[in-house]
């Protein structure tokens, strides 16, 4: 039977589901992430893994484990693997999509609202005594209902995004690679150039895979067209944004705050200038983070090694290998 590694100690019942097909699973003990050198040596004696995204697959790491079939990130994104060099060795790549889109975006709307409404900055106050009394003047942030929303990134979250924009009578833009018709009939959205889009929206949210062409996707040119007093929330990966020229727009006051689930690096070092700002939120990277959605990511994640185990095509793949290893 075959042995499969999991980076870390995953929730559900993805573990008990691999070992009740007889194979033997490995769970690294670690609260942190195996350091390189441990992973290189876990997969160059494993037939199969179970990744997350803070766990970087080099393709040199790919070629040095002989007997490695299938890697499979629990996640949506998988910019922390070479899907192509991995099919070159035969290895399959998976993700994790249709499970987290709606969780996703919920926590987009959770950063978008608290941004809007100053909630982590006045409970920040309230709790350091800064309660005096009800103020005309106090805590004044922006209307959500009636604003345009900027979609970046039009696929399984930005969609699910755009849904909720509707209960708030917004009006929703989107800059997306692909055209998307029908949802704009439906959703009543229009698609706009990235520049005309960040020159219109009130709240911007990130939604785009990082990839060569999204990495740095809001540079200094980008923030310059920002609509002055605009939002920023960013839930897809923290290398889509400069973040020299975020600071920038938040001390220039161009930018009225950013919501942060993603950074680069993660964790950001709390001796980060964005760290300085009241306007700023920055959660650790729990957008998926419900406890339904993490066991059934898990569990996709858990259904795509059996998958490749048993000779078959696994459900999500993100490569196709020309020759899997069997
Ligand atoms: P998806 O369904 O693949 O959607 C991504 C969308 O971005 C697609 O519509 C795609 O266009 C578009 N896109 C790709 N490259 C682009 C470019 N250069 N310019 C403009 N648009 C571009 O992915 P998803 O499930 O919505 O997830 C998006 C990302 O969110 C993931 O890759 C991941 O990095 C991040 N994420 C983060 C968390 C978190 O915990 N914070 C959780 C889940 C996901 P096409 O329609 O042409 O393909
Ligand atoms: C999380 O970041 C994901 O890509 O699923």
């Amino acid at each position: 039977m075959a042995r499969i590694f999991l980076t870390r100690t995953l929730p559900g019942k993805a573990a008990s589901l691999l070992e009740s097909e007889g194979h033997t699973v490995e769970t690294w003990p670690g609260e942190l992430p195996p350091p390189a050198p441990d992973l290189a040596a876990a997969l160059a004696r494993s037939d199969a893994a179970i990744t997350t995204v803070v766990d970087r697959i080099t393709p040199d790491m790919l070629a040095a484990a002989p007997g490695l079939r299938i890697v499979a990130n629990m996640a949506v994104g998988y910019d922390n693997i070479d899907p192509a060099a991995a099919a070159g060795l035969g290895i399959w790549v998976t993700n994790t999509p249709g499970i987290l889109a709606e969780t996703t975006a919920d926590m987009a709307w959770a950063l978008l609202m608290a941004a809007a409404r100053r909630v982590v900055e006045s409970d920040r106050d309230t709790r350091a005594g800064g309660w005096k009394t009800w103020s005309p003047t106090g805590y004044l942030g922006i209307d959500v209902y009636g604003a345009t929303l900027g979609i970046i990134g039009l696929g399984e979250i930005g969609e699910a995004v755009a849904r909720r924009a509707r209960g708030f009578s917004m009006r929703t833009i989107y800059h997306s690679r692909t055209p998307k018709p029908a949802l704009e009939a439906e959703l009543g959205l229009a698609r706009l150039p990235l520049h005309d889009l960040l020159e219109q929206a009130d709240f911007i949210s990130l939604h785009v895979p990082l990839t060569p062409e999204t990495r740095r996707l809001l540079g200094p040119a980008e923030f310059a067209r920002i609509k002055p007093g605009a939002i920023l929330i960013n839930t897809s990966r923290g290398q889509v944004i400069d973040q020299d020229a975020l600071v920038a727009a938040l001390r220039s006051g161009r930018l009225r705050a950013a919501a942060l689930d993603v950074t680069d690096p993660e964790p950001l070092p709390l001796e980060h200038p964005l760290f300085g700002f009241p306007n700023v939120i920055i959660t650790p990277h729990i957008a998926s983070a419900s406890e339904a959605t993490r066991a059934r990511m898990a569990e996709a994640a858990a259904l795509n090694v059996l998958a490749v185990l048993a000779d078959r095509e696994p459900p999500t793949p993100v490569n196709r290998p020309a020759k899997p290893r069997s």
